[in-house]
């Protein structure tokens, strides 16, 4: 029997396209290796938001083809196979296939034709979603793919031209999707695009739906207890949405709306037209529709021409929203986006140094938060065990970590009410509520 290896690097998308190539191989008869040196097809499910993750997967690449067996198929699917295109093989002559996010599902024909090379980057559509069979059983969270690429085309950003331009999938194949994985195991749908919240699909009718519409649909749907989405564009929250919040109580109170600076030039050069106002008064209209929500961001700190001042904004807002779970990076710049071009590149040490700055300043703002949960009750999804055993990991409503001790319960429940007892930057803690 063949065996593969599959390696994913980077977002959650990456992640549910790594499902579906897993269940590809497995409906040939293929098993899953952890050991790549047993495998006879190696797959590297790759990131290029940053330059970093690119290099990871070139030196992943240089270990990994002294590891394998000679005769073993090895190749890179995803954002940096888009990316780098047919440079890959100059760069790693070993490779045998090069397929971008939208053309995965043409790995099949490197497995029947193994002595060729196989090139495809195309931006070709959706269609992989529906050309590749369905996974038996669902994850408790599941990824539901809803749309795919983005057309907003942020100055920094590589997907737009990794991902192409923005298409949604239609409603009937989102539900579709979303009622198989909710009958085979799903307990939390989490809705899933570049740019989710922009989703829009109009049928045969005329009829168009939005997120709204599919989160309205899936509270419907007994199996399901949580519902969430990511990520979200700020001025893409329409008052439809908001009203979600109010209206269904299993969308979580919880929501990914990055910011990215707190700089307005930043944000203009950034190409994020909206201004610091109205984005606070999104999060205003948020937090009356559901007092307890809570934000998260992602930020890039030493984008060009960045001061100290535009610094000290971003520093600002991030402690004026109270951000939790948030990202920060450093500006990387990369190949076919405007601001890489751009003059007054930030230098590496300022990047690094505003960097520790802002992260520290959000672990601030994560662990008084965590610490304002203890004695509150929070209905809580169950992960799996801890690393010991000995304990349970469950996910909060806030997507926090909450350990639980079993306490002579032989199993732990999916859903179960715990009452948080200590806190910490990292991690809760907590036990069953009485
Ligand atoms: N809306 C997208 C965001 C993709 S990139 C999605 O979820 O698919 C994720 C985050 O990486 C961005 O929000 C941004 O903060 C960061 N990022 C993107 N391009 C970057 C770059 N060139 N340098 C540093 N960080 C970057
Ligand atoms: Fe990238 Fe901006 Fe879209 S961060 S994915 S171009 S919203």
């Amino acid at each position: 029997m063949k065996q593969f290896f599959i390696q994913t690097f980077g977002c959650q998308m990456n992640v549910y396209d790594g499902w579906r190539i897993a269940t590809m191989l497995k409906s040939r008869g293929m098993t899953q290796t952890e050991n790549v040196s047993d495998a006879d097809i190696i797959i590297l499910n790759t990131c290029a938001v940053r330059a970093k993750a690119t290099d990871k997967v070139f030196s992943a690449l240089g270990r990994i083809r002294r590891a394998k067996k000679p005769d073993a198929l090895m190749g890179i699917v995803g954002c940096v196979a888009r990316e780098v295109g047919s440079d890959a093989f100059r760069r790693v002559p070993e490779l045998n296939f090069v397929l971008g996010p939208q053309s995965y599902h043409k790995l099949p024909q490197i497995l029947d034709n193994p002595d060729t090379r196989l090139l495809n980057i195309d931006l070709g559509g959706l269609e992989k979603f529906d050309e590749l069979p369905q996974m038996t059983t669902a994850p408790t969270v599941s990824y539901i793919p809803i749309q795919e690429g983005c057309n907003h085309c942020c100055t920094y950003c590589i997907v737009p031209y990794t991902r192409g331009r923005e298409l949604s999938r239609s409603f009937d194949d989102c539900m579709r999707d979303t009622l198989h994985a909710a009958k085979t195991g799903a307990v939390e749908i989490c809705f899933l695009g570049q740019n989710v919240n922009g989703y829009k699909y109009t049928d045969e009718n005329g009829k168009t739906f939005r997120l709204s519409d599919l989160i309205r649909e899936t509270s419907k749907i007994p199996e399901i207890m949580r519902i969430r989405f990511t990520s979200s564009y700020p001025t893409e929250m329409t008052d439809d949405l908001i009203e979600m919040f109010a209206t269904e109580p299993k969308l979580l109170p919880f929501l990914n709306m990055p910011i990215q600076s707190g700089s307005p030039n930043v944000l203009r050069r950034m190409n994020r037209p909206y201004d610091l106002d109205q984005y606070i008064s999104i999060v205003e209209k948020l937090r009356i529709a559901r007092p307890d929500i809570q934000i998260s961001s992602d930020f890039i700190v030493g984008f060009p021409d960045e001061s100290d001042s535009d610094f000290d904004e971003t520093l600002q807002i991030a402690k004026r929203i109270g951000y939790i779970n948030s990202y920060c990076f450093k500006y990387s710049p990369r190949p076919h986006t405007g601001a890489a071009l751009l003059p007054n590149q930030i230098p590496e040490n300022i990047k690094a140094s505003r960097l520790a700055l802002l992260d520290n300043t959000l672990n601030e703002i994560q662990r008084s938060f965590n610490i304002s949960c203890i004695d509150k009750t929070l209905p809580c999804l169950y992960e799996g065990p801890d690393k010991t055993g000995l304990h349970s990991v469950y996910r909060t409503p806030y997507m926090q970590q909450c350990i639980v001790a079993l306490a002579g319960k032989s199993d732990a429940p999916t859903m179960a009410n715990i009452t948080i007892t200590d806190a910490n930057k990292a991690s809760l803690r907590g036990k069953f509520a009485e």
